[in-house]
């Protein structure tokens, strides 16, 4: 299997992302800040938090009293993020290029953290959920969001399919696929110490202009390692496959699935009357 590297996969996708974004999930962002409950004055981090979608929303959220960090492996991403807070004129969103898996932060030291679509890239995501959670002060709340099952489909599979036929010796990266079963998302949470974690999936339709919409998203998604592992010929020749089925089958949209995550943790007085 080969790695996937997220930092070259975003550096690469970072120009189609928020294209790709806003057609594929622009209504994650209001039901997780909804779930989140952010009250004024908090302090709330944001691990890869690519263009900064949901921590610029959730800067407007805490106000001038409250604090977003966001960090994201990929310097364009940032660069994104950094040029959005400018332009919705936020001063209390900072913008980092870091690894939400290393980076060193005081425990207990934020009230709110979010990984929206991030956690899967993790090499040990039970190690960095736990981290993440350490991250919370008591009474914190934090939010997940992963690719559910329904993942683009059912063009995804259709595409994984052909390019893998073209691609026979490699086995195609896919780590979304470690955090897509809700079942198996929960052992995760509970594993890594998550207090009653709520969980939900739910299926949205993208619709599609056009057949050749579906590549503008793959472009800007974490597709696009599949995509670099070809040279541009066979890339052609997947996309033209891939569109050939889509008009045969008559595709005009799209599934995509997410998870939903949501916990809380304990205040110091709900602990010990537990
Ligand atoms: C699918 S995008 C989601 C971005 C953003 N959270 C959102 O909802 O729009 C995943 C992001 O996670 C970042 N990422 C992946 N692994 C990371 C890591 N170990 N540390 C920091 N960022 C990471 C990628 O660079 C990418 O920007």
């Amino acid at each position: 299997m080969i790695d996937f590297d997220p930092r070259s996969v975003y550096e690469a996708a970072a120009g189609d992302f928020s294209d790709a974004r806003s057609t594929l999930y622009p209504y994650a962002n209001e039901r997780v800040l909804d779930g989140l409950r952010i009250r004024p004055n908090d302090q709330i981090f944001d691990a890869g938090c690519g263009a900064g979608d949901m921590a610029v929303l959730a800067a407007g959220l805490v106000g001038e009293g409250g604090s977003v960090l966001g960090v994201d492996i990929a310097p364009s991403m940032v660069r994104l993020a950094r040029e959005r807070a400018r332009k919705a004129g936020v001063t209390h969103a900072r913008f980092l290029v870091g690894d939400f898996e290393y980076m060193a932060l005081e425990p207990e030291s934020f009230d709110v953290v979010v990984c929206s679509f991030g956690i899967f890239f993790a090499k040990d995501v039970d190690a960095t959920l736990r981290k993440l959670w350490r991250l919370l002060r008591p009474g914190g709340r934090l939010a997940l969001t992963t690719v559910g099952r329904n993942f683009f489909s059912p063009v995804s599979g259709v595409f994984m399919d052909i390019a893998q036929s073209r691609l026979a010796a490699l086995s195609i990266p896919q780590p979304w696929k470690i955090t897509e079963d809700l079942a198996d998302l929960r052992i995760t949470a509970t594993r890594a110490g998550l207090h009653s974690p709520c969980l939900e999936h739910e299926d949205y339709l993208v619709r599609l202009e056009d057949v050749s919409d579906w590549w503008r998203i793959i472009q800007g998604s974490g597709l696009r390692a599949i995509t670099m592992l070809m040279d541009t010929k066979t890339l052609g020749e997947v996309r033209t496959t891939t569109e050939a089925w889509m008009r045969e089958h008559d595709i005009r949209a799209l599934t995509f699935g997410i998870n939903y995550l949501f916990a809380e943790k304990l205040t110091r007085q709900r602990e010990n009357e537990q």
